[in-house]
C-alpha cells in the first residue's frame, strides 16, 4: 500500500527517488518523505502528495549519493509529518512497507532501553532495533548495517519490506523482504531498488527479486544477498519487459480514463494465447494443468473487491457452460471460518496485484486444509500469489496504476470465460459448435469493447444529471448482478455518491422503501431471457417516482420517457455481455467524479494494492 525507492549511486540519486515515488504514489498518497546522506543524513517529510515533497527538496537544495524515500497509506498513526517517513534513530534511517504485528511489545522493551519514539507507527520500532543492536543494547551486537539489521528482522513479525541507511555507511543500503515485496535494479553506476518494478524500468531493466526471508547489501559495487537461514544466496537477474512509457498517462487526463481506453488492446494482448480451447490450455501454466482440469468436481474462487465480483460472473458460467458446482467467498472471510475442505475442489483466487494481503492468506489457508489444486488469475506474473499456487493464468492488462480497477477487471473475465470453457471442455459439456460460437465471441471482444467506449459523450451527458444526487441504487440479473456490484463500486469509490446494488429481484424485499424522485436507478438491461422480468422491476421503481438510467442491449425495445433515460448499448453479445455492460458503468463512474471535481485516480482513503489485513 506504500511505496518504496532507493539508490546508491555514482551520481546524486535526488531525481531518480523523487521518479520513483511519482510513479509510485498511486500505492499511497498520504503523505511522502526522503532521506539522503550528503556530509550527514538529511530528511524532508511533507504531508500530502509527492509534488509537496519535491518543493521542499528544491527549497532546501537535497542531493546525495545514497538515499531511501517513501510514499506513504497510514496504517499506524494518523497522515502527519511526524508519522511520514523515512523514520531515523540516531544515524540512521529506514523506509518500511508492511505491518510489524509485534511492534507494540517491541516499543516498551526499546522505550525501557532509552529510545524516544516521536511517531505512532510500527515503523519506527524497526530505526530503533537496528539502532540498539548497532549499540550492542541487546544482547548480540552488530558493528556493521548489514549485520544490525539481520539480527533485528529475526524480532519482527508480520509483513515488511525495509530499505536502510546509515550516516557511518555512506556506500551502503541495505534491504530487508518478509512478505511485501521488493526488488533491486542493476545500474550502470551503481544499484537501485523498489517496491515495484515500474519505479526501476526508468534506470534500468535489469533486474532482482528478492525473496521472503532475504536481508541485501548493496554498494555501488557490489551486492550481497542472504537468506533467511544466513546463507549466501544468488537471485536470478530478470530482464522487465514492462513498457517504459506504460505508467505514463500519455493523452490522457487520468490513469483511469487512460485505463478504460485501453481495455480493447489488454483484452487482445490476454487473448493472444487463443487459438482454439487447445491453445487456451498453452495460456493455463503450471505441471499438470490438464490432469487437474479432469479432476476437479466443483471451484470455489476467493478474492477482495473486483477481483471478487469477476468471481460471481463466473460462477453463472462456470454452472451453465462447464456443469460443475462454482461458489465464491471473499478471501477475508473465508481465510478465518471453519469450511469443510474438498480435496477435488479447484481453488481459484483472482488478484489484479497478487500482493492482496486477504487473498494471499485465503490461499495458504486452502492450501493448509488440504487443497492441492490451485490456480492463480493475476496481472503480475511474479507476485506472491502466482508463486504461490499450482497453476496460473496471467491476465497481460499491462500496469494499473488507476485505484479503482477497470482493465484487470475485464481481462480477469475474459481469463475466467476461457477456464469456463477448458473446464467445460474436460467435462464433455461442450460441443463443437458452442465451442466455435464462444470462441468466435470472445475473439470478437475487442471489437466490441470498442464500440462500448464510443457511448462516451452520451454518458457524460448522463454523468451530468447524476452528479448531483446523493445516492444510487444499481439493478441487475443473472450474470449482470455482479456487474451492478461492480457498477456501484466504481462509483462509491471515486465519487464518494453512496451506491448500492442488489438483485433486481430483491428490490421488493426492501430497497424499494428508499425510491423516491432523489434516488437515481442504474439498470443493467442486456436482452437476455431475464429481461421481462427486469422490465417489470423498472415499472415498480416508476411507480414511486423513482429515476432511471438503463443501460439497455439495441434490441430491448426500452426507449426513453420521462423519469427513464436509456443508454443503448450497441449490441447484445450473450455470455459475455458483462465485460460490455461494466465498460459503460466505469465511464459512468469516471464521468460523474469528473463533474464533482474528487481525485478520481487517488481516491481519499483507498489504496490501490492492500498488502495489510
Ligand atoms: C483494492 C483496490 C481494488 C481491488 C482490490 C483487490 O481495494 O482498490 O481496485 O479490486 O483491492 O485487489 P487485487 O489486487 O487483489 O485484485
Amino acid at each position: 500500500m506504500c511505496g518504496i525507492v532507493g539508490a546508491v549511486s555514482a551520481g546524486d540519486v535526488t531525481p531518480f527517488l523523487l521518479n520513483g515515488l511519482n510513479t509510485l504514489e498511486y500505492r499511497g498518497y498520504d503523505s511522502a518523505g526522503l532521506a539522503l546522506l550528503n556530509d550527514g543524513l538529511r530528511r524532508a517529510r511533507a504531508v500530502g502528495r509527492v509534488s509537496e515533497l519535491e518543493s521542499l527538496v528544491a527549497q532546501d537544495a537535497l542531493a546525495g549519493r545514497l538515499g531511501i524515500a517513501h510514499t506513504r497509506w497510514a496504517t499506524h498513526g494518523v497522515p502527519a509529518e511526524r508519522n511520514a517517513h523515512p523514520h531515523v534513530s540516531g544515524g540512521l534511517a529506514v523506509v518500511h512497507n508492511g505491518i510489524i504485528e509485534n511492534y507494540g511489545e517491541l516499543r516498551e522493551q526499546l522505550k525501557a532501553l532509552g529510545y524516544e519514539f516521536t511517531s505512532d507507527t510500527d515503523t519506527e520500532t524497526i530505526a530503533h532495533l537496528i539502532q540498539a543492536y548497532l549499540e550492542s543494547k541487546l544482547g548480540s551486537s552488530s558493528n556493521s548495517l548489514f549485520g544490525a539489521v539481520r539480527e533485528a528482522v529475526k524480532h519482527l513479525k508480520g509483513a515488511f519490506a525495509l530499505a536502510v541507511i546509515r550516516e557511518d555507511e555512506p556506500d551502503t543500503l541495505v534491504l530487508a523482504r518478509e512478505g511485501s515485496p521488493l526488488m533491486l535494479g542493476i545500474g550502470n553506476d551503481g544499484y537501485f531498488a523498489a517496491s515495484d518494478a515500474s519505479a526501476l524500468v526508468g534506470e534500468t531493466r535489469r533486474l532482482m527479486y528478492l525473496e521472503n526471508g532475504d536481508v541485501a547489501q548493496m554498494t555501488r559495487q557490489a551486492v550481497t544477498i542472504v537468506d533467511g537461514s544466513g546463507r549466501a544466496v544468488e537471485r536470478e537477474e530478470v530482464i522487465s519487459t514492462i513498457a517504459a512509457d506504460a505508467v505514463q498517462l500519455g493523452e490522457f487526463n487520468h490513469y483511469m480514463q487512460k485505463e478504460i481506453f485501453e481495455q480493447p488492446q489488454a483484452l487482445g494482448n490476454t487473448l493472444e494465447m487463443l487459438g482454439g480451447v487447445e491453445g487456451v490450455q498453452a495460456g493455463l501454466l503450471g505441471a499438470d494443468a490438464e490432469q487437474t482440469l479432469d479432476l476437479v468436481d466443483s471451484v470455489l474462487i476467493l478474492a477482495c473487491g473486483t477481483s471478487s465480483y469477476a468471481g460471481m460472473v463466473a460462477r453463472y458460467w462456470v454452472e451453465a457452460i462447464a456443469s460443475i458446482p462454482c461458489s465464491v467467498e471473499i478471501a477475508s472471510e473465508y481465510r478465518y471460518r471453519q469450511s469443510v475442505p474438498n480435496e477435488r475442489q479447484l481453488i481459484v483466487v483472482i488478484s489484479q496485484s497478487g500482493e492482496t494481503a486477504d487473498t494471499i492468506a485465503a490461499l495458504e489457508h486452502a492450501k493448509s486444509l488440504g487443497h492441492r489444486h490451485t490456480l492463480a488469475i493475476c496481472n503480475v506474473p511474479e507476485s506472491a500469489i502466482v508463486r504461490q499456487a499450482a497453476l496460473r493464468f496471467i491476465t497481460r492488462a499491462g500496469p494499473e496504476i488507476g485505484v479503482a480497477s477497470t482493465k484487470a477487471f475485464t481481462t480477469q473475465l475474459a481469463t475466467l470465460f476461457l477456464l469456463t470453457l477448458l473446464l467445460a471442455k474436460a467435462r464433455g459439456t461442450l460441443d463443437a459448435s458452442d465451442e466455435q460460437r464462444y470462441l468466435g465471441e470472445i475473439r470478437h471482444l475487442p471489437v466490441a469493447v470498442e464500440k462500448v467506449l464510443s457511448l462516451e459523450p452520451s454518458i457524460r451527458k448522463l454523468a451530468q444529471r447524476f452528479s448531483q444526487k446523493r445516492h444510487a441504487l444499481f439493478l441487475g440479473r443473472g450474470r449482470h448482478y455482479p456487474i451492478a456490484l461492480e457498477g456501484a463500486l466504481k462509483l462509491k469509490e471515486i465519487s464518494y455518491i453512496h451506491a448500492e446494488a442488489y438483485p433486481a429481484g430483491e428490490l421488493k424485499h426492501g430497497p424499494l422503501a428508499l425510491v423516491d424522485d432523489d434516488m437515481p436507478v442504474v439498470v443493467v438491461a442486456p436482452n437476455d431471457q431475464l429481461l421481462e422480468k427486469l422490465k417489470a422491476n423498472m415499472e415498480e421503481v416508476r411507480a414511486r417516482g423513482g429515476e432511471l438510467y438503463v443501460f439497455a442491449d439495441g434490441d430491448t425495445r426500452v426507449t426513453s420517457a420521462s423519469g427513464l433515460h436509456v443508454l443503448r448499448m450497441p449490441e447484445h453479445y450473450g455470455e459475455l455481455s458483462p465485460v460490455l455492460h461494466v465498460v459503460a458503468l466505469q465511464l459512468l463512474a469516471y464521468h460523474v467524479a469528473l463533474v464533482k471535481g474528487t481525485d478520481v485516480d487517488k481516491p481519499r482513503n483507498l489504496a490501490k494494492s492492500v498488502t495489510v489485513e
